[in-house]
């Protein structure tokens, strides 16, 4: 819910959220809330340009509204839609309680929309922007939709914050480049983008099918969770595995992984669990790579 004037073009989700950060400090922006387990870029971000981050639990249900009310907030940066690292969905009472907050505390949603174009269950799960534009930035990126090397993203600003976050961007490099700008325009326009994703979307599914199957073939004891959309999941771990111990010996074997302990505000390592990535591998390689290191993932390796 917005038009062209409040739109602000930047170089994907990384510079977005540190441009609204800023512009939110410059309007007297003191401590920010994030999710825990989250993404760890948009912490170190928050702490650099905020005085406090205060993480926030997230369960099944997404991040726990209830625990956000006891901070002193002015901002959150969360991610909806697909929650990172996760997967939950944020449960629609929980996107009304949020609203409810923003509006009471006068504060500011950072919705982190990266990867919503790709659900395999359900439609895509709606923006929280359209229910309330005067309190949510939405921050959207090509990153996963054609590539993170583009460097091409947006933020829809609550228009009081329009000429803030235009300033910090004008300060940080002067606009993004026309000619990609110019580019990406016309593939939406054509239609040929929305064509690209219904394609897409149904590669990703097929690799997340391959995944799955996989698992249940190598390690069906390993539980696997967050895979209704994006493109990674989360591995369960027997409850005596070490984290670190399994990547470093899968790395060994050629295989990248990347430990929870490492989303966690804490650093904690229980219960011990793994984030993988589907999105740019092979249908193949997949299955490989989990063929060759099932014996880590059953805590027998
Ligand atoms: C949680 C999260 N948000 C956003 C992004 C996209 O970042 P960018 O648009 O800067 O490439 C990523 C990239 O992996 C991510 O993990």
């Amino acid at each position: 819910v917005t038009d062209p004037e409040h739109i602000v073009i930047c170089a994907g989700f990384a510079q977005g959220v540190h441009l609204v950060l800023r512009a939110l400090a410059e309007t007297g922006l003191r401590c920010v809330a994030v999710e825990d387990p989250g993404h760890c870029e948009t912490r170190t971000v928050s702490g650099m340009v905020a005085a406090k981050v205060t993480p926030v639990p997230v369960d099944a249900g997404g991040m726990v509204v209830d625990e956000l009310r006891k901070t002193a907030a002015g901002a959150v940066v969360l991610t909806p839609a697909h929650q990172t690292p996760t997967g939950v969905v944020l449960a629609p009472e929980r996107r009304q309680a949020l609203v409810d907050w923003a509006c009471r505390a006068g504060a500011t949603i950072i919705e982190d929309d990266y990867d919503a174009e790709f659900r395999y269950d359900r439609e895509p799960v709606g923006a929280m922007q359209g229910l309330a534009p005067a309190h949510v930035a939405l921050l959207g990126t090509v990153s996963k939709s054609l590539a993170p090397a583009l460097r091409l993203g947006w933020i829809v600003c609550p228009p009081a914050l329009t000429a803030g976050v235009a300033k910090q961007k004008q300060l940080a490099d002067h606009g993004s480049p026309g000619l990609d700008q110019l580019a990406l325009a016309l593939l939406i326009e054509s239609g040929r983008y929305d064509r690209h994703l219904r394609r897409m979307r149904g590669v990703y599914a097929r690799r997340r099918a391959r995944l799955k199957n996989a698992l249940a073939a190598y390690a069906p004891q390993v539980e696997l969770q967050g895979l209704e959309a994006g493109f990674h999941a989360v591995l369960q771990l027997p409850a005596e595995a070490d984290e670190q111990g399994v990547i470093t010996a899968a790395r060994e074997r050629g295989v990248g992984l990347y430990p929870m302990s490492e989303y966690r505000a804490g650093g904690q390592t229980t219960p011990p669990r793994l984030v993988l990535g589907f999105g740019n591998v092979s249908d193949d390689a997949v299955e490989r790579g989990i063929a060759r290191i099932a014996d880590l993932l059953r805590g027998s390796g």
